[in-house]
């Protein structure tokens, strides 16, 4: 079955699906975007992911072309015309087509692309094992909180984890965690969990909230903050969350341990939490 894509208004086969070269997504990354996980053919916190799309769009001044119930509309229909239950939906906005200059160009007509992919988790042995990391310095730009389509910094950093051989690059900005390449970081100290702040220097993500939703919840110690090299190196467990691999355990990071190099009894308890409520609440819509 050919994959069904949508694009400027017309749903299509992705063989047919073209833009422009002259698309300012494709000349100058000038653009945003949202990866939407689906389970059981239902978006998963929609409202939350179009709020942080029009947080995106309203940072790079773009006007958001469709209405919260168009978007609602447009990607229930790319969900059903998939073969999929479990889906991720990519969304991705420009500023549109127009002569190659660096300002806004006046009357363009922003260039709006979706299509969805089976959403595959993280393998078991992932879960259990845990996954190894490195670290390197953070060197994006000051808008880390906007999903921004030019992720070249994103993109370099995470080859240095696929040069090393494992599975996420963990960044520390002044000496201080930001994030993963892909990811949100957490780390935990004496039964504490450390959160980064949802600040300019990293991506508010969506099972980041759901996460420190579960601590509320359960009643786990959550302090957000920033933290240094020093402590997140010590700290008794890591781990990483992303809409598309969920949470796992970091057991290693550039070569040494994370407490005992073994998934820690909280993170398997937020991964025994997080696949209950995708069970009883995110298949349920
Ligand atoms: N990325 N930080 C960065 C830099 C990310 O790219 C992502 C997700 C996250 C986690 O956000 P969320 O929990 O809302 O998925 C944090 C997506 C999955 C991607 O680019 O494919």
């Amino acid at each position: 079955m050919t994959q069904t894509v949508y694009l400027n208004g017309k749903f299509l086969p992705i063989e047919q699906a073209f833009v422009p070269v002259l698309d300012r997504g494709f000349i100058f990354g000038d653009g945003v975007y949202e990866v939407i996980p689906v389970y059981s053919r239902h978006p998963f916190r929609l409202s939350a992911h179009l709020q942080r799309l029009q947080h995106s769009l309203d940072n790079i001044r773009l006007n958001n072309p469709h209405a919260d119930e168009e978007w609602t509309d447009l990607i229930r229909e790319l969900i059903a015309r998939d073969e999929n239950e479990d889906q991720q939906v990519y969304l991705h906005i420009t500023r549109g087509v127009a002569k190659r200059d660096h300002p806004f160009p006046v009357g363009a007509t922003p260039t709006v692309f979706m299509m969805s992919n089976p959403l595959i988790t993280p393998a078991t042995a992932l879960v259990e094992q845990g996954v190894a990391a490195i670290s390197a310095v953070d060197n994006r730009w000051g808008g880390c909180d906007i999903k921004a389509i030019s992720l070249l910094p994103n993109v370099l950093l995470r080859q240095l984890a696929v040069d090393a051989g494992v599975n996420e690059t963990v960044l520390f900005r002044d000496g201080i965690l930001t994030e993963g390449t892909a990811s949100n970081i957490f780390a935990v100290e004496q039964g504490v969990i450390l959160a980064p702040p949802k600040d300019h220097h990293m991506l508010p993500g969506i099972t980041y909230d759901l996460l420190l939703e579960f601590a509320v919840t359960h009643g786990f110690p959550v302090q957000i903050g920033k933290f240094d090299e020093a402590r997140i190196r010590q700290a008794d467990e890591l781990w990483l969350s992303s809409s598309t691999r969920e949470v796992l355990a970091i057991t290693s990071l550039d070569g040494q341990p994370i407490g005992n190099g073994q998934p820690g009894p909280l993170f398997r308890t937020m991964y025994a939490l997080y696949q209950d409520y995708k069970h009883k609440v995110m298949r349920n819509g």
